[in-house]
């Protein structure tokens, strides 16, 4: 089935996408990046190549680019499209709003001219439990209605999924989106990890550089949720599990019957952001300083999922724990790139 078919993994520099190209390599797929480097680090290509113990070709810049988009296009033979580019900060997006729809939107439009016309017809799509917005009913599953995102965030994932939908009925194209929910922890070498630029957007590497000394507290964006300890609950995905999954829906997607799937990749548990806390203490025995804020903009109260769906579909579930996911986080902050 692999017979070292070729993906194209835009954003596979990123968090997600680099622990993506290690579990593809591992898999007998050929991973090849297009990164613009704004939410990365060019060290991480160098490390992806000692990890996988082979050359992987990567090409920096924008997908806006579609002179260079085209080019890859012309000089491989792709197989199929995982799409990572793009920004995910909820709180930032509330701030900079044309910034995130002009990177997330119109940049999946771009790819999809070139696919298209490229006869490319597979892509997995890297989508986010920001569509559900605020849900009524919680675990959420894949049927969850998609109410009011919070976040225009969370507005770009649901826009590009319709775009998707939409695709998949007018082209000959096949869509698998994986809605994540929030990935946390690290390679296993610790050669790579998350790696903010700046401030940490994300609470674990908040967590992981206060611990550190890099920031003096963590601020907890708002206690008076109606959670039992008044903290936002959140469904807390190892993201080496969240690469397997991209794995298989990449090995699967040519034999499902329906051209546009969705999977939630979650663990299926929800903790609060204290328990986070907690448990990233007692995992690394270290202490991490933190007080109350008011509420971030953006935040929905409390989520997780019913990860059923792509357990019974294609046979993924979790293998971490939490505990292994704050560990592995916290033993790359301790080396860093
Ligand atoms: C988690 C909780 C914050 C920082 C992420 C990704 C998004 C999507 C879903 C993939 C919230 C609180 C945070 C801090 C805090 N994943 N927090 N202090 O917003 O759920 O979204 O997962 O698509 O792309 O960004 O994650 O880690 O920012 O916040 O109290 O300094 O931690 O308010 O309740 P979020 P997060």
């Amino acid at each position: 089935m692999k017979d070292n078919k070729t993906i194209l993994v835009t954003g596979g520099l990123g968090f997600i996408g680099s622990h993506t190209v290690v579990s593809l390599v591992n898999s007998g797929f050929t991973p090849i990046i297009i990164d613009d480097l704004s939410n990365s680090k060019i060290e991480v290509h160098s490390r992806l190549e000692e990890i996988c113990k082979r050359k992987i070709k990567f090409f920096n810049f924008n997908l806006s680019n579609k002179k260079s988009l085209n080019s890859v296009f012309d000089e491989f033979n792709i197989y199929s499209v995982i799409h990572f580019a793009a920004f995910k900060a909820v709180g930032e997006s509330v701030e900079d709003p044309i910034k995130y729809y002009a990177n997330n939107v119109s940049n999946l439009i771009n790819l999809l001219e070139v696919m298209l016309k490229s006869n490319c017809n597979k892509i997995i799509f890297s989508s986010s439990c920001t569509v559900y917005g605020q849900p009524e009913q919680i675990p959420v599953t894949e049927d969850s209605e998609m109410l009011p995102a919070f976040s225009p965030y969370g507005e770009t994932k649901q826009i590009c999924e319709k775009i998707l939908m939409d695709c998949s009925k007018s082209h000959n194209l096949k869509t698998i989106s994986l809605r994540y929910f929030n990935p946390i922890g690290a390679h296993s070498s610790f050669r790579i990890g998350e790696l903010p630029l700046g401030i940490p957007q994300n609470l674990v590497p908040f967590i992981c550089e206060t611990a550190h000394g890099i920031r003096d507290e963590l601020m907890v964006w708002g206690n008076d949720y109606n959670t039992a300890d008044g903290t936002a609950v959140r469904d807390y995905i190892d993201v080496n599990d969240l690469a397997d999954a991209h794995v298989i829906a990449a090995e699967n997607q040519e034999n499902l019957e329906k051209s546009y799937e969705v999977f939630n990749i979650g663990s299926g548990k929800g903790h609060s952001v204290l328990e986070i806390i907690s448990a990233f203490e007692d995992a690394n025995n270290v202490s991490v300083k933190y007080k109350f804020a008011s509420r971030r903009d953006g935040d929905v109260e409390k989520i997780f999922c019913n990860p059923n769906k792509i357990k019974n579909k294609l046979g993924w579930k979790p293998k971490r724990t939490l505990q292994e996911s704050l560990r592995t986080a916290w033993e790359w902050q301790k080396r860093g790139l």
